[in-house]
């Protein structure tokens, strides 16, 4: 299977979340395609049989500006796509991810799993739940 794990992140919040995922999937045993949004080919991402996607709540509950520009670029090429979204915000409830949800559904996209939304800086015990969600998003 292979995997693909793109994200955004300012201060390092969603990269350990990416890197948890990034981790516990290729333990899973599979191959992994793991970029930042600035840096990733969309072509290559939209050959991976999962799609992680990760990014901050940035500006009034919207994407980071590269993962914008990157998920704008494959929004209308996910129809049928295994996807999974997840990322950190500090003082909204959430408004961002819930979006972002809605326009993959809307894209034609499959929601894997439920996104994974993280306070902040996550904890230990964030990131050991992070890895459980990402495997069982591939299941
Ligand atoms: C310019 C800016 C805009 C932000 N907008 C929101 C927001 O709309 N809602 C929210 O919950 N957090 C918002 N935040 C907080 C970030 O989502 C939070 O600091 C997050 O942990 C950053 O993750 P990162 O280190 O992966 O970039 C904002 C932060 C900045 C700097």
């Amino acid at each position: 299977m292979k995997v693909a794990v793109i994200y955004a992140s300012t201060t390092g919040n969603t990269e350990a979340m990416a890197n948890a995922v990034l981790d516990s999937v290729k333990a899973a045993g599979a191959e992994v395609v793991f970029a930042k949004a600035d840096n990733a080919d969309s072509n290559t991402v939209l050959g991976c049989d999962v799609l992680f996607l990760g990014s901050p709540a940035m500006g009034a509950e919207v994407l980071e500006d590269s993962m914008e520009e990157f998920f704008s670029g494959i929004e209308g090429s996910l129809s049928g796509k295994k996807v999974a979204v997840f990322g950190s915000y500090d003082w909204g409830d959430g408004q961002w991810i819930r979006d972002w949800v809605d326009r993959i559904g809307a894209a034609g996209a499959v929601s894997v799993a439920e996104p994974f939304a993280v306070n902040l800086t996550p904890s230990d015990a964030d990131i050991a739940k992070c890895k459980e969600w990402s495997v069982s998003a591939i299941k």
